[in-house]
């Protein structure tokens, strides 16, 4: 690369990656063949529209760049093209979701201005692990849209679905979000689709955190149960994260009278986005691809050994883990322990000095706020992909004990923290 700059600092982030313990959950280590095609020229071509309809020329190859993807796509999750349709062309998670509700929710200018009431999402809040895109009013989706947030039993720190369908009944959203950023455990997509059918509500599921555990079999599928039952109308996922894709999103829409494939593809383009970055959905192709490999399988199932292990060490070494587990990639360390621990802030950064990398969180009913949280999230993907076992993780949770046991023993020697041990 003749740009020194630029290329020293891809250098040094190659080399930040090798030499750290990465375990955002979001995070993963793509394949060559990945990077490959990101760093194609599909790069530089405009292809307004969809395949067959574009308003540029020279879109041969576009077109069959991105019928491939969709066909990947649809093959991976076992989906039959007369019964979902796949919009492979948002470019990231947050977008996506945008769409969907673009498309869905019906917008003012289709009321008389007196007596347009914004339709309302629901959607877990953050604080219990929902994403900004689930109607926080930080987000567009809650600020063009009405949040009625949910979150987990205080006593399970799990769904709690009779609560659910009490809120549903009551407040009638047009949309309810299921599929989360920091939730551990399974989701029960059957009683999602009984609460949306009681409510008249479309079912969304965001599996951008679990989709590469769905397309392994190693979570239920959000889109039909076992036996053919349909469940969510709408599935939204990113590609980066347990997928090991590059940055980038899909919508799939179940087909039916309603045409909800139709209102997407508007909503994405030219509702919200101009060219589709054909690089990105050529790498997506790939990733794809490897994902429906048997070592993919493997690969899905060893994430979740992995997070299990990763959280039994901790929880034998003393630290509450949130719902007492995980049956996912991820798991939510209650770090801070009433006050006889350490804040979920000071605890990554201590990590971080110790080259392990985690994300601050809240934890349900946080009682610290989101930039001073009360845990961690870990995550196994991105150290799974790198060929770590059960075995290692363990030993992470220990290396993960050390650290912060010698952060807060410090503290209580210095009597700078109100702890006295855990
Ligand atoms: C559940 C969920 N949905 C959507 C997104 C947004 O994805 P992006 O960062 O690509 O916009 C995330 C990102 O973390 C997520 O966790």
């Amino acid at each position: 690369m003749l740009d020194k700059q630029i290329a020293k600092l891809i250098d040094a982030e190659k080399k930040r990656q090798k030499k750290v313990i990465n375990l955002i959950a979001s995070e993963n280590y793509v394949s060559s063949d990945v990077l490959e095609a990101l760093g194609s020229e599909l790069t530089n071509k405009y292809a307004e529209g969809y395949p067959g309809r574009r308003y540029y020329g020279g879109n041969e190859v576009s077109d069959k760049v991105e019928r491939l993807a969709q066909e990947r796509a649809l093959a991976l999750f076992g989906l039959s093209p007369d019964v979902w349709a796949v919009n492979v062309q948002p470019l990231s998670g947050s977008p996506a979701n945008l769409a969907v509700y673009l498309a869905l929710l019906p917008p003012p200018s289709s009321y008389p201005v007196s007596s347009y009431q914004p339709p309302k999402i629901m959607g877990m809040s953050l604080s219990h692990g929902g994403h900004l895109t689930h109607g926080h009013n930080v987000s567009a989706s809650g600020k063009f849209w009405i949040q009625v947030p949910y979150g987990v039993n205080p006593k399970t720190e799990t769904l709690d679905y009779e609560a659910l369908r009490r809120l549903a009944l009551r407040e009638k959203p047009a949309i309810i979000v299921a599929g989360y950023t920091a939730y551990p455990r399974v989701i029960d997509f059957k009683k999602f689709r009984e609460i949306a059918d009681a409510c008249g509500a479309i079912l969304m599921v965001d599996m951008s955190h679990f989709a590469g555990l769905v397309a392994g079999g190693a979570y239920p599928s959000p889109f039909s149960a076992e036996g053919g039952q349909a469940l969510a109308d709408v599935v939204t996922t990113t590609a980066h994260k347990t997928l090991r894709g590059p940055r980038a999103a899909l919508i799939f829409s179940r087909r039916d009278s309603r045409e909800l494939d139709k209102k997407i593809d508007k909503a994405v383009f030219p509702g919200l986005q101009g060219g589709p970055h054909l690089n990105q959905i050529a790498a997506v192709a790939v990733a794809f691809k490897e994902a429906g490999t048997p070592a993919f399988r493997q690969y899905a199932t060893q994430v979740v050994k992995n997070a299990q292990a990763l959280s039994d060490e901790l929880a034998r070494l003393g630290w509450r883990i949130v719902s007492g587990g995980t049956d996912s990639h991820l798991l939510l360390v209650d770090t801070w322990m009433n006050g006889k621990g350490i804040g979920g802030k000071e605890a990554s950064e201590r990590l971080e000095n110790a080259g392990i990398i985690v994300n601050k969180n809240t934890i349900p009913f946080d009682e610290r706020s989101p930039v001073e949280p009360s845990g961690i999230r870990l995550g196994t993907p991105a150290e799974t992909t790198r060929g770590k076992k059960e075995q290692d993780f363990r030993e992470i949770a220990r290396k993960i004990d050390k650290v912060l046991r010698t952060y807060i023993d410090t503290n209580i020697l210095m009597g700078t923290n109100d702890t006295n041990g855990y």
